[in-house]
């Protein structure tokens, strides 16, 4: 089953005096993924992969095209509508530091989307979120910690334990394992592919490195100058 179907998608960004200069971004892409598989998006910087994601994720407005997403068109989704999106399809950038507050304690960082949503009582917040770090394998001792006590690894996975206290259905992941040594690599792409499995999320996953894309990825879309040039 089609979770998500994007055609003709096109993101220009204008700059310069009067605004006359044109960069397009993504310029007609069309892509499909299925219900727990992974499609990688790779190309050369600047191609465009991060702008389609944040696309796709209506964190910027399209310029052109439609976006389909578990058979609604999502395209032109506003306010309220677009919160409830919020949950279903969620993003791991490369630096876990950018979604996690530093002054906030492991805990209430797994937590916060949940209160945000007010998805749980309090005194269901403690089992939930010892279920939480028990799908992402992650130590209780860390849990009164603030960030900059945990290592990359450890913090990507409070990252993916926060996100999927909201049970989302799709996981953009934009070069999210690239600053990881590679045997922590490993760990958190396991961690991934075994989420996949058990929860049948379905990935975007971004990446510069083509041996990692291809483990992971079911099919892959090169891209160029914001356009698909190459499926493989
Ligand atoms: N907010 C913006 N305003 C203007 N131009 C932008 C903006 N965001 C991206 N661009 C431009 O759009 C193009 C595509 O950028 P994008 O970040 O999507 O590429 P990328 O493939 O993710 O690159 P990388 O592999 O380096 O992450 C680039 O030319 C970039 O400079
Ligand atoms: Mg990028």
């Amino acid at each position: 089953m089609t979770l998500l179907s994007v055609e003709n998608l096109k993101k220009y960004y204008y700059s310069g005096v009067f605004n006359k200069k044109e960069i397009r971004a993504v310029d007609g892409v069309d892509l499909e993924i299925k219900s727990g598989r992974t499609l990688g998006l790779v190309g050369g910087s600047g191609c465009g992969k991060t702008t389609v994601a944040r696309t796709i994720l209506r964190l910027v407005k399209p310029t052109d095209g439609s976006i389909v997403f578990d058979g609604r068109d999502i395209t032109k989704l506003k306010g309220r509508q677009m919160k409830n999106l919020g949950r279903e399809m969620q993003i791991i950038f490369q630096n876990p530091e950018t979604s996690l507050n530093p002054r906030m304690k492991m805990y209430d960082a797994i937590l916060e989307p949940l209160r945000i949503h007010k998805l749980c009582s309090a005194d269901e917040e403690n089992e939930k979120i010892h279920r939480l770090i028990e799908i992402v394998n992650l130590n209780k001792e860390l849990l009164f910690r603030y960030p900059h006590e945990l290592s990359g690894g450890q913090l990507q996975r409070v990252v993916i334990a926060r996100i999927l206290s909201l049970n989302p259905k799709f996981i953009v992941a934009d070069e999210a394992t690239s600053m990881l040594d590679p045997l922590v690599q490993a760990q958190i792409l396991n961690l991934m592919k075994d989420l996949q499995e058990k929860l049948g999320i379905s990935y975007l996953f971004i990446s510069h490195d083509m041996d990692v894309v291809e483990w992971m990825s079911d099919e892959i879309a090169v891209m160029d100058k914001g356009k698909i040039v190459d499926w493989k």
